[in-house]
């Protein structure tokens, strides 16, 4: 693995490896000695987080694995103080980036972006790996990763994610998660999608078209509580409003795709509620109480997926399993 640019690099045994190695990094990291070890694995490395679009969960827990790891970091986070407002392009301010850093981690408001960033690191002599924090509208691939995580571990009594009825509600349309995610799940078996928006924001055609080719059978609707009770999980995400164009988002009505107290009471006892988050009203504070509830949890897990991410890139995959069993 060297660069993450989209879901399309990942495979189940890689999902599988992935997942692992959260967990084993997660259980090394409680013990103030396999915290150490796990530091003391990369201090001569730096990475550089690039963020040009407002984030708070995916810029800390980048952040944040980059130290768990021992590699420091650097960031912008306003390209209104880079030089590419004295005009220098984006493939230049890339290539800086990279002069000083090992890795660069970076979400940008449109799409397209991190894969110029690999084709351009393709291209020089000294390459460093690019990972999408968010590509516009389009991917947030290693969301989709502790999406995946946050998942099999709901599902770590009753089979993992193969054979479970997934919802994903919201702006389906405009949601890079839930675009990821849907991507990744060709590599579950007999995964059921249904996909639950306001008029205006169904899922594109080109997600549909990907799930149609892979035999992944998923439903549309806009009738929350007639699905609800058949739902092993259920994804909410808000409405994407910094992507209108004519202020379409401010007549939707999202009562009708929220969940609160009467939507838990139609849900399975075993179901997860997830969001990437931040949320607005479509999950009531109450949902929080209730141990269904799985946003928290995704964002802890989305720390350590980072971390087992970020070490499978710089291949220490083994070495930290050996740690592990050293520790143990
Ligand atoms: C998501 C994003 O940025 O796409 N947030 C996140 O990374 N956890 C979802 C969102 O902003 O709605």
């Amino acid at each position: 693995m060297f660069h993450v640019v989209d879901t399309s690099i990942f495979d189940r045994p890689t999902l599988d490896d992935l997942c692992d190695l959260t967990t084993v990094v997660r259980n090394l990291a409680k013990s103030p000695e396999g915290a150490r070890d796990l530091q003391r694995l990369l201090p001569t490395k730096r990475a550089m987080l690039y963020f040009t679009q407002p984030s708070t969960r995916t810029f800390l827990s980048m952040n944040n694995a980059c130290h768990v790891l021992g590699i420091r970091t650097s960031e912008i986070r306003d390209a209104s103080v880079s030089s590419e407002v004295k005009g220098e392009t984006f493939e230049d301010s890339i290539r800086t980036f990279s002069s000083y850093v090992d890795l660069i981690v970076m979400r940008t408001p449109d799409a397209g972006y991190a894969a110029r960033a690999a084709a351009l690191m393709d291209s020089i002599p000294r390459p460093v790996p690019i990972v999408n924090a968010g590509s516009g509208k389009d991917q947030h691939p290693t969301q989709a990763l502790l999406d995946i995580y946050t998942l099999e571990r709901s599902f770590e009594n009753c089979g993992g994610i193969d054979g479970k009825v997934i919802g994903m509600m919201g702006d389906l349309k405009r949601g890079r998660t839930v675009r990821s995610l849907s991507r990744l799940m060709r590599h579950y078996e007999r995964v059921k999608l249904v996909f639950i928006a306001p008029d205006g924001f169904e899922m594109e055609p080109d997600i549909k078209a990907f799930l149609t080719e892979n035999a992944i059978p998923f439903t549309e609707t806009g009738r929350l509580h007639d699905v609800l009770p058949d739902l092993d999980a259920i994804y909410v995400t808000r409405i994407q409003s910094e992507h209108d164009v004519d202020s379409e988002s401010s007549g939707v009505n999202l009562a009708p795709f929220t969940i609160g107290a009467h939507e838990l009471g139609l849900l399975k006892e075993t179901a997860a509620v997830m969001h990437p988050l931040p949320r607005g009203p479509e999950i009531a504070v109450e949902v929080d109480q209730d141990p269904r509830a799985m946003y928290w949890r995704q964002e802890r897990n989305g720390m350590w997926m980072r971390v087992a991410l970020i070490a499978t890139i710089f291949d220490l995959d083994q070495e930290i399993r050996e740690l592990a069993s050293r520790n143990s």
